[in-house]
């Protein structure tokens, strides 16, 4: 039995509920821009109004029995926007940690943060640090922000760190297969996700959890991100629990 009583309340509803949810969902959070033009506003506003999204789908996880979260905040091609944008971006990433850092200690939810930090600002460095340190205790709802993440890079940083290992002669290179790459990913503590879901209407991945999503499977609905409502994820949820997970065998 789990000690912590938020997380023992998590297992009876999944338990009690008789349902298979997703236990990793991962979003492609898309459509801030388009939701904002056609209000007339600046790109910006839509980007704070998908914040807000951001903090009731995280509320949501544990009546769902998400137990990890894991959101698309920033990618590595995300820099060729103006530079108005790539800054009020940053600023909203801050203006986030500063916002909900007391709410997500108090949710029992666990911050980490996944990319290449290169070329992030160090003061958003250090409060990313921070919220990962004050959370890190936190054991209901991990929460994953992807910012400056690409898959493609993610797995050449992994390389890069894996041929230093079998440089140094800390890794046999005979014994590498399948499940020594992930030992180097960004993700490596967390398990792959078993949805992912793109807003927006587009179907593509956009280079997002590359290796990770192999056998996940996939939602790609029309709401735009700032529209998106957990009424609208426990839908999804619902309807993967319906879903035939084969991973490449046949039904039991
Ligand atoms: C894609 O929509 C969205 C982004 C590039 C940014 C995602 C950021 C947020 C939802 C804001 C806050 C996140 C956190 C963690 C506080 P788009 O701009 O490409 O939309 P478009 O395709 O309609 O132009």
């Amino acid at each position: 039995m789990p000690k912590d009583p938020a997380q023992t309340a998590l297992a009876e509803h999944v338990e009690g509920g008789g349902f298979h949810g997703p236990a990793h969902v991962a979003i492609i959070m898309d459509g801030n821009g388009r939701w904002a033009t056609q209000r007339g506003r600046p790109r910006l506003f839509g980007h704070h109004a998908g914040a807000r999204r951001v903090r009731e789908v995280v509320e949501a996880c544990p009546r769902l029995g998400i137990r990890y979260l894991t959101i698309f905040a920033f990618s590595t091609e995300n820099w060729k926007r103006t530079q108005v944008e790539v800054a009020g971006l940053m600023s909203l990433f801050r203006r986030y940690i500063t916002r909900e850092m007391r709410e997500l200690v108090e949710q029992n939810v666990r911050v980490r943060f996944i990319g290449d930090r290169v070329r992030l600002d160090p003061k958003l460095i250090a409060m990313m640090d921070e919220l990962e340190a004050l959370t890190e205790a936190n054991t209901l709802v991990h929460l994953t922000v992807a910012i400056n993440y690409g898959g493609r890079d993610e797995v050449a940083r992994a390389t890069k760190r894996l041929a230093r290992d079998v440089a140094a002669g800390r890794l046999d290179p005979e014994s590498v297969d399948e499940e020594t790459l992930p030992r180097y990913l960004d993700t490596h503590v967390l398990p792959d996700p078993d949805l992912v879901i793109r807003t927006s209407g587009e179907a593509r991945i956009s280079n997002f959890l590359l290796w990770q999503s192999a056998y996940s499977e996939y939602e790609f609905i029309d709401t735009l991100w700032p529209d998106f409502t957990p009424a609208e994820l426990e839908r999804l949820c619902r309807s993967y629990g319906r879903r035939d997970r084969r991973f490449g065998g046949v039904t039991r």
